[in-house]
């Protein structure tokens, strides 16, 4: 059923705004030339099934309009001379606030919208739904990893230079993806990570490395970031620093000899053969914890 152009309608108070009388096929009159056939790309994902009441396109909702909010004035024929009013929601003249857009899709995603969306880092600065979705594309953007992490990396462009350093998780190549560590909805735990703490969090993936140790390294139980930077670096196994200097930030000239560095604490022109090849993992080689009845040292 197609509707006629004489049986639009048109509110008469911009403030109170209206959802049009015809929905989506009124809508698609105007909205389904060649140059937004990407749009249709809507009836391809979970928006658009009818048969599912909770859909925008289910029995009794509000289809288009459900997320660009009510449209009866846009849709009505305009008076000479003015504009065409605005879709309130998106489009670049659109004029609600990033948090009003974002209602529109919390009032059916509550999960997404209250758990810890709320006064997450995302939330508080003003980072809506539709930045990380899209939902006129047949793919939603962040269930694939390649174009999660692009989308991510976008805004994030200190992890995007990272994660091409020579030693970085296989982020770049969409094997893992940002949220593998991160909750984008928000979460109780410090950089919205998806465990209680950087430790728990490595251990999912890296259960070897989670003590406990007959003979634990403290900086490793405390927090894996204290040699790691987990988005990658130019050292090998994401190393913060290259060791000696890593182990040497911490342990001075007391720990035994005082190799490759001088009492200033300036690099040794003259270094110990101790640190030849990988330095001091030469001979401890269990800098995360040793389980060998003398492995104080870490060193077996
Ligand atoms: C599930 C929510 C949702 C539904 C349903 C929906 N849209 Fe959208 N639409 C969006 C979002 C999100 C954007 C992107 C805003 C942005 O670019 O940030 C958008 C963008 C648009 C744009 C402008 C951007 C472009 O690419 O041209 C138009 C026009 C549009 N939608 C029309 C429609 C029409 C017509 C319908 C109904 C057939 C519809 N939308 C249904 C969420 C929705
Ligand atoms: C009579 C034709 C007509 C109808 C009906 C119509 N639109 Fe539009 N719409 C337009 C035109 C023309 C523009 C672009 C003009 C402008 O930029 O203001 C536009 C712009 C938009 C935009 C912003 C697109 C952008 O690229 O920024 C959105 C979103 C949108 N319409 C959604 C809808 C929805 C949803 C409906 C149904 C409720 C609808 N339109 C019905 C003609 C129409
Ligand atoms: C009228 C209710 C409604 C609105 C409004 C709505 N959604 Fe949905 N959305 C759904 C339903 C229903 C599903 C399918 C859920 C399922 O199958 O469990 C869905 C699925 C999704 C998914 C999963 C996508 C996938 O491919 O599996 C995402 C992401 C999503 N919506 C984001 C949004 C965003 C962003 C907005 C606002 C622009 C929005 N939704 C607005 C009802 C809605
Ligand atoms: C920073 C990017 C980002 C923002 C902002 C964002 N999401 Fe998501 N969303 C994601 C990612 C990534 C996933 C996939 C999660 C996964 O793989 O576990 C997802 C998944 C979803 C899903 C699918 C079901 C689920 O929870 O896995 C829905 C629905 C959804 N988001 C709705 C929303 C709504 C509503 C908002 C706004 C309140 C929103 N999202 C804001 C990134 C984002
Ligand atoms: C539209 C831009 C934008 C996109 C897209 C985006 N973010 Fe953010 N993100 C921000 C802003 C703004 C902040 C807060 C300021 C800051 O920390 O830079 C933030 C903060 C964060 C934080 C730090 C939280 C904290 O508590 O310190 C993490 C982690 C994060 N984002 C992960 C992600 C992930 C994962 C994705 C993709 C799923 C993503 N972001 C997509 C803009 C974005
Ligand atoms: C292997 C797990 C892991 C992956 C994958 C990961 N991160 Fe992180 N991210 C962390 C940890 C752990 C922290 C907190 C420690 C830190 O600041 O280095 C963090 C911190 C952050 C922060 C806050 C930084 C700050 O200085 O406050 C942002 C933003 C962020 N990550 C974005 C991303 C983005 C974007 C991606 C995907 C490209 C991503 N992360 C992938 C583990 C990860
Ligand atoms: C979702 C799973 C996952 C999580 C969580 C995770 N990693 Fe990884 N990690 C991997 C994978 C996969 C590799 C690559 C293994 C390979 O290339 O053989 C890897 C490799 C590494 C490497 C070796 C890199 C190299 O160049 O040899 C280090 C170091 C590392 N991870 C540290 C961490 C730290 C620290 C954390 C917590 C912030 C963490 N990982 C969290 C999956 C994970
Ligand atoms: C005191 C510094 C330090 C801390 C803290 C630390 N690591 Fe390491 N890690 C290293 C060094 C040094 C290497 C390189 C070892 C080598 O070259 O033999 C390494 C290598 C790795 C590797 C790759 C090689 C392997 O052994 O599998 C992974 C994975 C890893 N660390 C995970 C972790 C996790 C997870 C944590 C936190 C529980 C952590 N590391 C805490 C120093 C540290
Ligand atoms: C962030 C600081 C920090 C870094 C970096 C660090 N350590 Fe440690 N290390 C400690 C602390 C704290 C202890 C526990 C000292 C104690 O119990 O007296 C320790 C203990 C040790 C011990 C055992 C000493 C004993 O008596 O049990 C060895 C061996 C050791 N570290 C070697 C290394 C090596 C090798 C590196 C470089 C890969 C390194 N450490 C990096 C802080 C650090
Ligand atoms: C040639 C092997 C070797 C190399 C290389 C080496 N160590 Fe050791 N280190 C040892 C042995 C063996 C002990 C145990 C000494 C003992 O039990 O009294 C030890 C003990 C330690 C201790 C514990 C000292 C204490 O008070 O008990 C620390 C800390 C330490 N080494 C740090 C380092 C650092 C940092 C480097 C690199 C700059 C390094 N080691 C390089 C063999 C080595």
């Amino acid at each position: 059923m197609l509707i006629g152009a004489s049986s639009w309608v048109q509110s008469a108070d911009e403030e109170n705004l209206e959802y049009s009388s015809y929905g989506a096929q009124q809508c698609l009159w105007c909205h389904s030339g060649a140059e937004q056939a990407h749009l249709m790309d809507l009836f391809e994902g979970p928006h658009a099934v009818r048969a599912d009441e909770r859909s925008p396109f289910g029995e009794g909702q509000l289809q288009c309009e459900a997320c660009h909010g009510p449209g009866g004035d846009h849709v009505g024929p305009i008076v000479a001379g003015r504009e065409r009013p605005p879709m309130p929601a998106y489009g670049p003249n659109a004029f609600w606030t990033v948090d009003q857009q974002n209602d529109m899709c919390t009032t059916c995603h509550l999960d997404q919208g209250h758990s810890f969306w709320d006064g997450s880092e995302h939330q508080r600065f003003e980072v809506g739904c539709a930045d990380c979705h899209n939902s006129h594309e047949q793919r939603d953007p962040m269930s694939l990893a390649t174009s999660q992490n692009a989308v991510c990396m976008d805004c994030h462009i200190s992890q995007r230079s990272q994660a091409q350093h020579a030693y970085a998780h296989p982020v770049r190549h969409g094997e893992m993806a940002c949220a593998d560590c991160h909750a984008p909805h928000g979460s109780p735990n410090e950089a919205m990570l998806t465990d209680l703490n950087v430790n728990q969090n490595c251990y999912t993936c890296h259960a070897d490395k989670r003590g406990p140790h007959l003979w634990e390294h403290a900086p490793v139980a405390e927090d894996c970031t204290n040699c790691h930077q987990p988005h990658g670096s130019n050292h090998p196994g994401m190393l913060t620093r290259r060791a000696p200097l890593l182990c040497q930030s911490c342990h001075g000239r007391e720990s035994h000899v005082g190799i490759g560095i001088t009492a200033d604490g300036l690099p040794d022109n003259n270094p110990s053969n101790l640190l030849l090849m990988d330095s001091c993992m030469n001979c401890h080689t269990q800098v995360h914890g040793s389980n060998h009845p003398s492995g104080r040292a870490l060193a077996r």
